[in-house]
């Protein structure tokens, strides 16, 4: 065989490993590995920002599957109303709570911590983010604004994964556990006018991945997982539009996550439409991507301006 030959068969082999790859993740993978985080007298879900959108779907299907769940909001009526409202769909499991906003300068992430320190919690979702959609130019928005975003979106679940790692690596050496960040494409996408939400949800993309090394570094101290999700658009309160091939409902994405876990994956893209559009993305010479974030990032506005005029 010539060299070329060679060469192009290695080339063909790893395209092909790729599809299958592909197929195998999104056709054909069990829809009930999550059940590995469901050993053990009382596993918790622990789901941030679960009062609305894809938090809320996830503290609701995974309640309904067995767990027992423990939510986090910023509004209380909203809270307590969304205990409730998990709680009537299954009679014997249990709801905790806690209230915090994630975007405040002081929090008491110890204190957070402690309330729940003795519970058996497998599953850790770091879902809270969002970022202001309106179309301002990055100094017209004030310190402490910029602040709001990098606390809400990285720093938050940063701490509070910090705060319960003992407890969680304490459950771990008897169960397995696992740590989720909740990402968005737009840490890869230059899109314009939201560059610290962006650059934010870099920051959690690689945190998985560092964490897990961290974890790692000597054998048998620890057995945490840890998960990075990769989304792009859901529809949502934040995203109010119409449901599409790459947009799907809450209800639907949050099948598709609670699908990918315990696949054993450190970096995840739960929903095909999404990883079409994302290989999509990837495909686009710069010129045309700038281009095309551009007018997505207008959609965005507008959509942002729906949302305070529904209001
Ligand atoms: N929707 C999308 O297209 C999309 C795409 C990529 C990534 N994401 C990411 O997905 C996550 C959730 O988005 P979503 O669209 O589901 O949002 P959503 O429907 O607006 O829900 C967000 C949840 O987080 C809570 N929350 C927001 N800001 C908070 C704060 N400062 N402190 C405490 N709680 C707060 C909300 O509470 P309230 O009910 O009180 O508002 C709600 O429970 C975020 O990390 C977001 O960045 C979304
Ligand atoms: C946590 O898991 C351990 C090991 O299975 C078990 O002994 C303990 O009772 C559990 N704790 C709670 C509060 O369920
Ligand atoms: C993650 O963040 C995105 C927006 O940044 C949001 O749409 C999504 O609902 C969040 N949750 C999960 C589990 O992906």
């Amino acid at each position: 065989m010539g060299l070329f030959t060679l060469i192009g068969t290695a080339i063909f082999l790893y395209y092909i490993l790729k599809l299958a790859d592909f197929v195998r993740f999104y056709f054909f993978r069990p829809s009930d590995e999550y059940k590995k985080y469901q050993q053990g007298p009382q596993p918790y879900a622990l789901i941030t920002g679960a009062t609305d959108g894809i938090g809320k779907s996830l503290a609701k299907n995974l309640y309904q599957k067995g767990f027992n769940v423990i939510i986090h909001g910023r509004n209380e009526k909203k809270l307590m109303a969304t205990v409730e409202e998990i709680k009537a769909l299954r009679e014997d499991g249990t709801v905790e709570s806690f209230l915090v906003d994630a975007t405040s300068s002081s929090i008491d992430f110890a204190g957070i911590a402690k309330r729940f320190n003795d519970l058996n919690i497998t599953l850790f979702i770091n879902n809270v983010g969002g970022t202001y959609l309106e179309a301002k130019r990055f100094e017209e928005w004030s310190e402490g604004d910029h602040l709001a975003v990098i606390r809400g979106n990285a720093l938050f679940p940063t701490f509070l994964t910090r705060a319960f790692l003992p407890s969680l690596r304490k459950t771990s050496l008897s169960h397995p556990v696992l740590v989720v960040f909740n990402g968005s494409f737009s840490a890869e996408l230059a899109i314009p006018r939201i560059p610290l939400y962006t650059a934010s949800k870099a920051f959690i993309q690689r945190l998985p991945s560092s964490l897990r090394a961290d974890e790692r570094f000597i054998a048998g101290e620890s057995n945490i997982e840890f998960m990075y999700v990769h989304t792009g658009t859901v529809q949502s309160n934040n995203i109010i539009a119409s449901t599409t091939f790459a947009r799907p409902t809450s209800d639907e994405y949050a099948t598709h996550i609670v699908k990918a876990l315990g696949g054993g994956r450190v970096e995840v893209v739960p929903y095909v439409g999404h990883q079409i559009g994302l290989m999509f993305i990837r495909a686009l010479p710069e010129l045309l991507l700038q281009r095309f974030l551009k007018e997505e990032a207008k959609g965005l506005f507008i959509i942002g301006t729906k949302k305070s005029k529904k209001e």
